[in-house]
């Protein structure tokens, strides 16, 4: 394959090329946010899956999805080692100006930046790492206690109270969601469910490690029922292939069966059956001595991925281990070579 032309782009949370096998939590969630909007009950989506399974790729793309439908979003990865309320005060600033720019929200995202402002102002102290710009004074009283649980509450329900006026939904779009410390966890989850008892247009759309709905039930005993914890696992057979195959074909090169068999078996985990693309066969190589062409095409192929992907499932200290397919670090499966199309 050329490598300019290689669609391939495998690496952490870089968008592939095909989504495969997502249609259904994508569209759970643009259930969840429209019905949110018209004033219904929905729960928020917490997707929980295994290192390099795809939920970072899934949650941005839901997030284009819910702005394609004019929804307010805001999106934050939580690393360790920040605070939520830090993380979290200069993308819902954002948030609010964008809601205040809109005539008939105005005055309540103005709100929602004064509470902005109480909330900074009066968390500071407890949490040094907030720094956000402040457009208005604080309004006293509002979300200005200096605790966080009650202070969240508050600077929410006046975001979402803006996003109402403006006919929209805020979406809060947050990954490794798993990184956030209990407490903090605590004070987000009541905020939501506040704001779900008030029907307000405000949803979580979250992503973790397989620990994050037990985090959240130590936090908040009643969480499991208040959120939706569907699972990002392997792509299923059809999937696998379809996010092998299509990037190719689209190019005017198909794997052969035996290829796509072998290598979609691998390929419920999307890194690995992204990473076929990093196979440097150039078109000699895929046309002369297909048996020994093919052994250091998918060779390299599989040993540079078992690097990156290794690397990651290591990565303290998340303990992602579990992910580690049986044969990383392995020569690939040994299937044919690519051929070409017309
Ligand atoms: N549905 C899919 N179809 C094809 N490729 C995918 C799919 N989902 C993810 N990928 C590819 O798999 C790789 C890993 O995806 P991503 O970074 O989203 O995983 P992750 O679950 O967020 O991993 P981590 O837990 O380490 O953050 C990326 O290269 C991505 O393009
Ligand atoms: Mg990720």
């Amino acid at each position: 394959m050329d490598p300019v032309l290689n669609p391939y782009a495998p690496g952490a949370g870089t968008p592939p090329p095909e989504l495969a096998g997502r249609d259904d939590l994508r569209e759970k969630v643009r259930i969840a946010i429209a019905r949110l909007r018209r004033g219904l009950q929905a729960k928020s989506v917490l997707m929980v899956g295994l290192r390099g399974v795809g939920k970072t790729v899934l949650l941005d793309r839901m997030r284009d999805d819910a702005r394609a439908n004019g929804v307010q979003t805001i999106r934050i990865e939580a690393p360790e080692g920040r605070s939520l309320p830090a993380l979290l005060a200069p993308q819902l600033r954002q948030a609010l100006l964008a809601l205040s720019r809109n005539l008939r929200a105005r005055d309540l995202a103005q709100r929602g930046l004064r509470a902005l402002a109480g909330f900074a102002k009066s968390l500071k102290l407890k949490y040094e790492d907030i720094e956000v710009g402040l457009d208005f004074d604080p309004e006293p009283g509002l979300a200005d206690n200096g605790d966080l649980e009650h202070d969240l509450q508050a600077l929410l329900e006046t975001a979402g109270q803006a996003a109402a006026s403006a006919d929209t939904a805020l979406a809060m779009f947050i990954d490794e969601l798993q990184h956030v410390k209990e407490d903090e966890l605590a004070a987000l989850i009541t905020a939501m469910h506040r704001c779900a008892q008030q029907r307000l247009p405000i949803v979580l759309v979250g992503a973790g490690l397989p620990q994050l709905p037990g985090r959240m039930g130590r936090a908040k005993s009643y969480a499991e029922r208040l959120f939706d914890f569907p699972e990002v696992g392997p792509l299923n057979a059809t999937a696998a292939r379809l996010a092998i195959i299509k990037p190719a074909h689209a190019q005017g090169v198909d794997f052969t069966e035996p290829a796509v068999a072998a290598l979609s078996e691998d390929a419920g985990l999307p890194l690995l059956s992204a990473g076929v693309g990093q196979t440097r066969l150039g078109p000699r190589d895929v046309f002369a001595d297909p048996a020994r062409r093919r052994c250091r095409g998918f060779g390299y192929s599989h040993r540079g991925i078992g690097r990156e992907f290794l690397s990651r499932a290591l990565r303290p200290p998340d303990a992602g281990r579990e992910a580690l397919p049986a044969r990383h670090g392995g020569i690939g499966p040994g299937a044919a070579p690519l051929r070409r199309h017309r």
